[in-house]
């Protein structure tokens, strides 16, 4: 059976990979699926984020990374023929956002189910907006995403925190 994970990853974390080793074990084939997410405007491009995704996952052989597009994830499930969606719970705090997104896509594609797997409980405080914060202030990222994109991360973070004092100045 195939599934797919949704998200924004902006930018990957080493809770979203925790949850994509985990359900890739699950699943014949995980489909990462990245997409834009309207309520939040995106530090890294698309690209950049399928970018770092792919270099975490990159020792998984089952894992896919893929972009959304603008449309319904539904509608990506149905044409990846994948009859699971994955969604990781970190705390309950994320509860009722999850709980409505599910029902949403459960009433628009029945076939569809939402799984959810909880975070391990090392990463339940982490979180993109986390590491961004982190990063943009100049802080140890270690650990916090996953090792293959660290270096990349801080090169990135080191250049965007230069770009902002020229600004500044
Ligand atoms: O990582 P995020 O930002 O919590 O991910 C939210 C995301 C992208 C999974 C959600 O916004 C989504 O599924 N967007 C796709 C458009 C869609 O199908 N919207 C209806 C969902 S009820």
């Amino acid at each position: 059976m195939k599934a797919i994970y949704p998200g924004s990853f902006d930018p990957v974390t080493s809770g979203h990979l925790d949850i994509i080793v985990r359900a890739a074990a699950l699943f014949e084939h995980l489909t990462v699926v990245v997409a834009v997410n309207s309520s939040k405007g995106p530090m890294f491009e698309q690209d950049e984020r399928m970018e770092l995704l792919g270099l975490a996952c990159r020792e998984i052989p089952n894992v896919s990374i893929r972009a959304l597009q603008d449309r319904l994830l539904v509608d990506y499930a149905r044409d990846a023929e994948a009859h699971v969606i994955i969604k990781g719970l970190r705390a309950v705090s994320d509860f009722e956002y999850e709980f409505q997104m599910a029902l949403l896509n459960q009433r628009l594609a029945p076939e569809i189910e939402t799984m959810f797997l909880m975070t391990s409980s090392e990463h339940s405080y982490l979180s993109s907006s986390i590491v961004k914060e982190i990063g943009r202030l100049g802080g140890d990222i270690r650990g916090l995403v996953p090792t293959a994109i660290v270096e990349r991360l801080q090169l990135e973070f080191r250049a965007r925190r230069a770009l902002e004092r020229t600004q500044g100045e």
